[in-house]
């Protein structure tokens, strides 16, 4: 379980930190890319059997939404790796006339693939809370569920806001989207964070709803 979450909250600083292009630049980008992909095959390899059980089981409504949840993250992933070295100028810099549309399919699907992550997260909340409070040696208690809820409250609403303020339709669409006024490295990580958080609460609520008789 240790290893695990280890894992998972390297690869989510690593997914955080790459999205700031403009802090690390072109080349920080695409070796944090690189880094990803690689953390990604072992999560992958440690989670094997879910692909494994994939045509097996009844096909409940919670389950059909899992399913298309990880399909959706897992295809936009794979979009925006393939596209990413089809347009590298560091790590690969082998095809300098890629047509533009390649770099577009990046930004947008790279921008997907958040919403998408925020979505995959939610669905492992229930084990990922616990996890979370044991290592911060936190008690259950009533306090401690009320704390939750608020918590939940406040990254819901940052989530909104940062997700307007990011012009995330824009950026989905490829639009202009215009520059925002939380551009310091800090507040880009986490308006960042925050938006996976409303994502992930989304996925988390919505399961919750469907498993509901
Ligand atoms: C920031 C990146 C990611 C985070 C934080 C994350 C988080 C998690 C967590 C918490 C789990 C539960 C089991 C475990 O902890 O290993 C999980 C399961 C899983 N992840 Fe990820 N993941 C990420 C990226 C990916 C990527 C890129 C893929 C696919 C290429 C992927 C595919 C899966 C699959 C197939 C499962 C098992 C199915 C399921 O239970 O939903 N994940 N992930
Ligand atoms: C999880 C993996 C990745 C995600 C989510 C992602 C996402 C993005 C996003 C959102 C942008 C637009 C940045 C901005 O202007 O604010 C971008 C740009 C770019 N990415 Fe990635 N990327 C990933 C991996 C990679 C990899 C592995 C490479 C190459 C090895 C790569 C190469 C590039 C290049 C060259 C640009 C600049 C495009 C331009 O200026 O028009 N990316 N990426």
């Amino acid at each position: 379980m240790k290893k695990r979450m280890i894992l998972d909250t390297a690869m989510l600083m690593t997914f955080l930190l790459l999205l700031d292009y403009r802090f690390v630049h072109n080349r920080g980008h695409e070796i944090l890319g690189i880094l990803f992909l690689l953390l990604a095959l072992l999560h992958t390899k440690w989670n094997l059997s879910w692909y494994k059980s994939l045509h097996r089981g009844r096909w409940t409504k919670q389950r059909i939404f899992s399913i298309l949840v990880n399909g959706v993250f897992i295809l936009s992933f794979l979009t925006v790796m393939a596209s990413g070295l089809l347009i590298s100028r560091t790590v690969f810099p082998f095809h300098p006339h890629l047509s533009f549309w390649v770099n577009g399919l990046h930004q947008a699907v790279g921008y997907l693939m958040l919403i998408a992550l925020g979505l995959h997260l939610g669905l492992h909340w229930q084990t990922i809370l616990p996890r979370m409070q044991k290592g911060l040696s936190l008690r259950p208690s009533k306090a401690l569920s009320w704390m939750n809820r608020l918590l939940m409250i406040l990254i819901v609403l940052s989530g909104i806001y940062f997700s307007f303020d990011a012009h995330i339709g824009n950026r989905l669409l490829l639009l202009s989207a215009r520059g925002s006024a939380f551009n310091s490295p800090g507040w880009f990580l986490f308006s960042r964070l925050m938006m996976i958080g409303l994502y992930a609460s989304l996925a988390y609520y919505g399961q919750k709803l469907l498993s509901r008789k």
